[in-house]
C-alpha cells in the first residue's frame, strides 16, 4: 500500500511531473468507467472502481504536496497563491476517499431512493471535481514547479 514514507526524493522533478501526468491519464481511464457505472445505475460498481484506485490517488496527492509544493514554496513563493489553492483541493479528495465513499457503499444496498440519488450525485461531483483538479494542476501547478526547479 502506498504511504508517505515511500516518497522518492531522488526522482528529478521533470521526470516526476511526466509520471504524475501519466498517472492522471490512468486515473481518467478509471473515471470514465465510474461515469459509465453511474449511468448504468450501478453505484456499487462505481464505488468499487474508486476504491480500487483510492490508495494510488492518495499517494499521488501526498507526493505533489511533499515535492512540488516544496520546490514552489522554496523558489517561487511570490507566485504560489494559485497553486496553493489548487493543492488544497486535496482536502476534499481525501475526505471523499476516506469517509464519503464508505457511506456511499452502504447506500448502494439501501432501498431509500433519496439516499441512492444523493450517492449518485456525490459520485458525479467527485468525478467532475477530480477532472477539474487534474486540469488545474497541469495548467498551473506543474508548469510553475518546473520553472521553479529550473531557477537558480
Ligand atoms: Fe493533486
Ligand atoms: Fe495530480
Amino acid at each position: 500500500m502506498a504511504s508517505a514514507s515511500k516518497i522518492n526524493f531522488d526522482e528529478p522533478i521533470p521526470e516526476m511531473i511526466k509520471r504524475l501526468k501519466s498517472e492522471h491519464r490512468k486515473f481518467e481511464s478509471n473515471l470514465v468507467k465510474v461515469k459509465t457505472s453511474i449511468e448504468d445505475n450501478s453505484v456499487t460498481l462505481a464505488s468499487e472502481i474508486i476504491r480500487s484506485i483510492s490508495d494510488e490517488i492518495i499517494h499521488h496527492a501526498v507526493e505533489e504536496e511533499a515535492r512540488l509544493m516544496r520546490v514552489i514554496m522554496h523558489k517561487a513563493k511570490e507566485e504560489s497563491a494559485e497553486s496553493i489553492k489548487i493543492i488544497q483541493e486535496h482536502n476534499w479528495v481525501m475526505n471523499f476517499l476516506k469517509n464519503r465513499i464508505i457511506t456511499i457503499e452502504k447506500v448502494s444496498t439501501s432501498s431509500d431512493p433519496d439516499e441512492y440519488e444523493q450517492a449518485r450525485n456525490d459520485l458525479n461531483e467527485f468525478v467532475s471535481n477530480l477532472r477539474k483538479h487534474f486540469k488545474e494542476e497541469e495548467a498551473i501547478v506543474f508548469p510553475l514547479a518546473l520553472r521553479a526547479e529550473a531557477a537558480d
